[in-house]
């Protein structure tokens, strides 16, 4: 059974834009998954269903196989289980300090003074934002406001963690950094969402890939599965990632044909070249 699951979700915003067409999407316990597409595919008004501040047109939204009530109990109950972090941090940040932020969160569903000071500590410490506690949000750059954001979703230790674009606006070790640590987290058992456009980011971490244009689902797979179809990437208005890029252009320019479908990452552009590389000697 999914842990969460989008089934035929339609949704309008009050202008009239149909921003989502009949989604279907769903994601199974322990993996990560990315949703990528476009700007203005529909990524973040998808994630917002997730946990019910959006209501949907038409379709439901399935938690543990229960559906979505848009009443107190059913919202407070999505909003234990499933926490987001927003594409814009100021959309997320509102305390006066980094730490009366992220302890907004623990405190507002009972934890104790104690623990909710425990986990504030614990999340700042893992997202590298220890030593900020007493800042304002709003004098943080806007990487460290995603990384503070991120401690706030953190320390209410949800079972699904969806991000909207979390490596946006970071620096390429702070990329890192970041997707390590939702690597860890999974690790340990959490299931990540995460939307990006970031084609080279993607096949690194992801389980899944779900590719999003004009607000439909129109290919969902392993990583390979997805970017082997190559027609449907450039289609979705993305591309390949750069190494598989590189592969193509060796393969249609040079006549080199390295592996029957082309490396996602470098590691395993490493193994396909060895191996051809070895060939050859022989
Ligand atoms: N508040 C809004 N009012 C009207 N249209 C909106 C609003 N927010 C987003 N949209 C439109 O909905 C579509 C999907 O947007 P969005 O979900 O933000 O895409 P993404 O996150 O993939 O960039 C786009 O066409 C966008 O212009
Ligand atoms: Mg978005």
């Amino acid at each position: 059974m999914s842990i969460i699951e989008a089934k035929n979700i339609t949704y309008l915003y009050s202008d009239g834009t149909k921003a989502l067409d009949n989604i279907n999407f769903k994601v199974e316990k322990g993996q990560i998954v990315s949703l990528l597409g476009k700007n203005g595919a529909g990524k973040s008004t998808l994630f917002l269903h997730f946990n019910g501040i959006f209501e949907p047109e038409n379709g439901e939204i399935l938690i543990d196989g229960e559906k979505l009530e848009y009443n107190k109990k059913g919202l407070l109950k999505a909003r234990q289980k499933v926490g987001i972090v927003f594409q814009n941090p100021d959309d997320q940040l509102f305390a006066p300090t980094v730490e009366e932020d992220v302890a907004f969160g623990p405190l507002n569903i009972g934890l104790s003074q104690e623990e909710t000071k425990k986990r504030v500590t614990d999340s700042l410490k893992r997202v590298g934002m220890e030593g900020y506690e007493k800042k304002p949000p709003h004098h943080l750059s806007g990487g460290q406001k995603k990384k503070v954001a991120i401690a706030g979703i953190l320390a209410m230790n949800p079972e699904i963690m969806v991000l909207d674009e979390p490596t946006s606006g970071l620096d390429p070790k702070g990329a890192s950094k970041m997707l390590k640590l939702l690597y860890e987290l999974n690790n340990k058992g959490m299931t990540i969402i995460i939307s990006t456009h970031d084609v080279d980011l993607v096949p690194l971490y992801s389980d899944k890939v779900n590719v999003i244009k004009n607000g439909t689902i129109i290919k969902e797979g392993t990583p390979h599965e997805v970017f082997d179809d190559i027609n449907l990437i450039r289609d979705a208005d993305l591309r390949l990632p750069r190494v598989a890029h590189l592969l193509e252009v060796l393969e249609k320019e040079d006549n080199l044909k390295i592996s029957d479908s082309y490396p996602l990452t470098i590691g395993e552009a490493r193994k396909d070249l060895l191996k051809y590389i070895d060939k050859e000697k022989i």
